[in-house]
């Protein structure tokens, strides 16, 4: 089993990237299709130098149906695991049909592909927005799902769209049905310990952790905290932060589990985080302690459609795909000024 090959689409990008390094070290061979629209190849070659071992990869679209077909024709894949994909959720009010098409259709034309090969075996990125604005917490698989932004709905529908696909297996009455874990991450932050891999934003940063780093290195004068008068431990917002590695090693987990003789019925969700909830102030706090460096902030208002609080009930993937966070506060804003220090740039090389 250990030596099947992995299709990894996206696997250039940021989650993508650690999740190769995973399943090389777990034994699997990786085939990586990725069109760099939002990476770098020179991650593969990272990737690549960090286990010693090689990264097939295909330059190209995943909504290229053509390319898709031939990728299953010309390869035995054991089961493929979708990244590829929009993920800015300000960007998505902008741009919503862009969206649509690059999350949804790729994922359409990925799983054709997969039907016509019958490999059907599927891990996807989906992610804790589809619990909307969450009225109980921690928040568990089964609590009602809802989209507050065009991103968010593409991930809802694609949800929904493989939740058809076992439907179809019955009346088929296939002998090999489709197997698809629903993996939904809560906030990846962090980097590999070498530094040498991490998160990249070819623009302005949306998300904490990379504006925390960049204004660490000077590249930003100061962090605006969105916020300060939530319901919460100290005003400001509190998230569920995962290290992108224990993120990347669910994803080997959830493959092993869809390779196994159980494999998995259907169609399951698993919530990917530690069940912490931390602040902005603590995480800002948290990665000036550790590193020894200053973060200048300023507190500001809101963000509209932040919600106060969001952190997971992750006690079904320990239980299903014998999975848990293992890494602390502590390595992850330790590893994220790595990779940053290390590479101010990101990826120019
Ligand atoms: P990323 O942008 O770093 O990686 C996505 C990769 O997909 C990039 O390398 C990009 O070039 C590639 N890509 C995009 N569209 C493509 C297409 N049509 N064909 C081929 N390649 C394409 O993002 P990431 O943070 O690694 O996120 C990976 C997945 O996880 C995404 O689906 C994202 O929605 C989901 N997710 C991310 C987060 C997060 O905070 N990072 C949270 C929840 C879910
Ligand atoms: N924040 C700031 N300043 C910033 C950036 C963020 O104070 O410059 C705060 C936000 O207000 C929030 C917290 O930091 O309280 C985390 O914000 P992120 O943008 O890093 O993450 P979100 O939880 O808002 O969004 C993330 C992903 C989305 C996904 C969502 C739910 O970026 O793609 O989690 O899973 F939809």
């Amino acid at each position: 089993m250990q030596t099947a090959t992995i299709l990894v689409t996206g696997g250039a990008g940021y989650i993508g990237s650690h999740t190769c390094i995973e399943l090389l070290h777990a034994g699997f061979k990786v085939l990586v299709v990725d069109n760099l629209d939002n990476s770098s190849e020179e991650s593969l070659k990272r990737v690549e130098q960090i286990t010693g071992k090689t990264v097939d990869f295909i330059k190209g679209d995943v909504r290229d149906a053509q390319l898709m077909a031939s990728i299953f024709a010309d390869n035995k894949i054991a089961a493929t695991i979708h990244f590829a994909g929009l993920k800015a959720v300000g960007e998505s009010c902008a741009m919503p049909l862009e969206y649509y098409d690059n999350n949804v259709n790729s994922t359409l034309v990925l799983c054709q592909a997969m039907e016509k090969a019958n490999s059907k075996n599927l891990v996807f990125s989906s992610s804790a927005t589809v619990y909307g604005d969450p009225e109980v917490l921690p928040l568990t698989e089964d609590m009602p799902l809802s989209a507050t932004n065009p991103y968010g709905r593409s991930k809802l529908i694609i949800e929904e769209m493989l939740r058809d696909l076992p439907e179809s297996d019955k009346l088929k009455k296939s002998d090999n049905p489709w197997s698809v874990a629903l993996l939904r991450y809560f906030n990846p932050v962090g980097a590999h310990e070498s530094g040498k891999i991490g998160e990249d934003p070819s623009d302005t940063p949306n998300n904490l952790m990379p504006f925390i780093t960049q204004t660490a290195v000077g590249r930003r004068a100061e962090l605006s905290i969105f916020g300060s008068d939530y319901d919460t431990v100290d005003g400001t917002g509190v998230r569920d932060y995962i290290h992108v590695v224990d993120l990347a090693r669910g994803h080997v987990k959830a493959v092993q589990k869809l390779l196994s003789k159980d494999g998995i019925d259907g169609v399951q969700a698993y919530n990917l985080g530690t069940g912490n909830g931390i602040s902005v102030l603590e995480m800002v706090k948290a990665f000036s302690a550790e590193n020894d460096v200053a973060v200048p902030y300023k507190l500001v208002e809101r963000r509209p459609g932040d919600v106060a609080a969001c952190y997971a009930d992750a006690t079904r993937a320990r239980v299903e795909l014998d999975w848990v966070a293992e890494m602390s506060l502590e390595d992850m804003v330790r590893d994220s000024w790595k990779w940053q220090s290390l590479n101010p740039d990101g990826y120019t090389v």
